[in-house]
């Protein structure tokens, strides 16, 4: 790479790269135990990286446009939180993670729910893994990833977007089953059945992100504890009426409905019926709009200009409160859709979203 070479005279030891991802379906369902089904994106972050003998770690970023140096000794702040953080994590897990200097660009859009923070985590580790030897099966490592940014750079995420970067499969969609890490590869060509995802990233600005999921988090972890369940994955719509809290009742419903939309997309696409999993896109939408109460405007203004313009099936896709919005559009249709966002964008005086079309990426590996 060669900003790798700029920044430090010489040719790394190796490079390697995660992905960036969008959510087909299964929101808010990963810590629940539940079931989800991203997709890796074209779009991700790579690192080039070369060994030094001592437990130091230099990482410059292209788009932080910033050189940090850390050790042991130190907490990181900022986004070198996010490689900080797996150093420390593989350290806890016992293993010997070499000092390495590091060169990280990406083009995955931060900020815009496409899960940049794990593709960073994933790179990181997927290249500390190989340049220190370690034995760390690939299965493993989404754990490890999510601990990194749980427990060292403080956001509460569930397993999604760790396990998509690293686990995810060219042309297929993964199906995980986040109480038994269990992965399914689901072939997904979109193009295949004359049709397209057209990605929106609405640019709304991200309002409270962190503390409305945890908040979501904690609603979820309440009510399963009310219902005497290990977690929503195990409650049924009939055992809501237990409970009090009509909020905690939508909140619960969204995860359970959700949770079935999920298999009942998988049960369609292994079924090659790609078309028809677009009216679960867009009860997704729904459910998230006025049951788990995470849309904002802007994405809902994106996914009902998309369907008013002829998409099958529209919905918000990663945490909320801002960020993306897919489309399953015919294939000829995506310019006119995305025309179609961008005005209903202009009438309402939102800023000019920008759209793309997704094809699903392979998972971390070394170039
Ligand atoms: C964020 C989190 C994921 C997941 C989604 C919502 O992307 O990082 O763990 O909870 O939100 O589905």
């Amino acid at each position: 790479m060669k900003q790798f070479v700029t920044v430090y005279g010489a040719e790394p030891d190796g490079v390697w790269a995660a992905p960036g991802r969008v959510n087909l379906i299964g929101e808010h369902t990963d810590y629940n135990d539940g079931f989800v089904l991203p997709f890796a994106l074209p779009q991700r972050t790579l690192v080039a990286a070369s060994r030094v003998d001592t437990p130091t770690w230099t990482v410059w970023s292209e788009q932080a446009d910033e050189q940090i140096t850390f050790d042991l000794s130190e907490r990181v702040p900022g986004w070198g939180a996010y490689v900080a953080g797996v150093v420390w994590v593989l350290r806890e897990a016992g293993f010997d993670v070499p000092g390495a200097r590091m060169a990280v660009t990406s083009d995955v859009p931060l900020g815009a729910g496409l899960s940049s923070s794990a593709a960073l985590e994933s790179s990181v580790l997927t290249a500390l893994a190989d340049l220190g030897g370690l034995d760390l099966p690939v299965d493993e490592r989404p754990r490890l990833a999510q601990r990194a940014e749980n427990d060292y750079a403080g956001m509460p995420c569930g397993i999604m977007d760790q396990s998509a970067a690293i686990r995810c499969r060219e042309g297929h969609a993964l199906f995980l089953d986040c109480r038994t890490l269990d992965v399914e590869h689901i072939p997904f060509d979109v193009a295949a059945a004359g049709l397209a995802v057209l990605v929106v990233d609405t640019k709304a600005p991200h309002r409270h992100v962190t503390g409305e999921y945890a908040a979501r988090r904690t609603a979820c972890e309440e009510a399963a504890r009310l219902l005497g369940l290990p977690a929503l994955r195990d409650a049924t719509l009939e055992s809501l009426s237990t409970l009090d809290s009509p909020e905690l009742r939508r909140r619960a419903r969204h995860v359970i409905t959700e949770d079935q939309r999920v298999l009942d997309t998988v049960a369609l696409l292994r079924g090659g019926r790609v078309r028809e999993i677009g009216p679960l896109m867009t009860a997704s939408h729904a459910s998230m709009r006025d049951d788990f109460e995470i849309t904002v405007p802007e994405v809902d203004t994106a996914v009902e200009a998309a369907l008013s313009a002829g998409a099958h099936g529209a919905r918000m896709t990663g945490g909320g409160f801002g960020g993306c919005v897919l489309a399953l559009v015919d294939a000829g249709e995506t310019d006119r859709v995305a025309a179609a966002v961008a005005s209903a964008f202009a009438q309402r005086g939102f800023s000019p979203p920008e759209p793309f079309v997704a094809v699903p990426g392979p998972g971390a590996l070394r170039l």
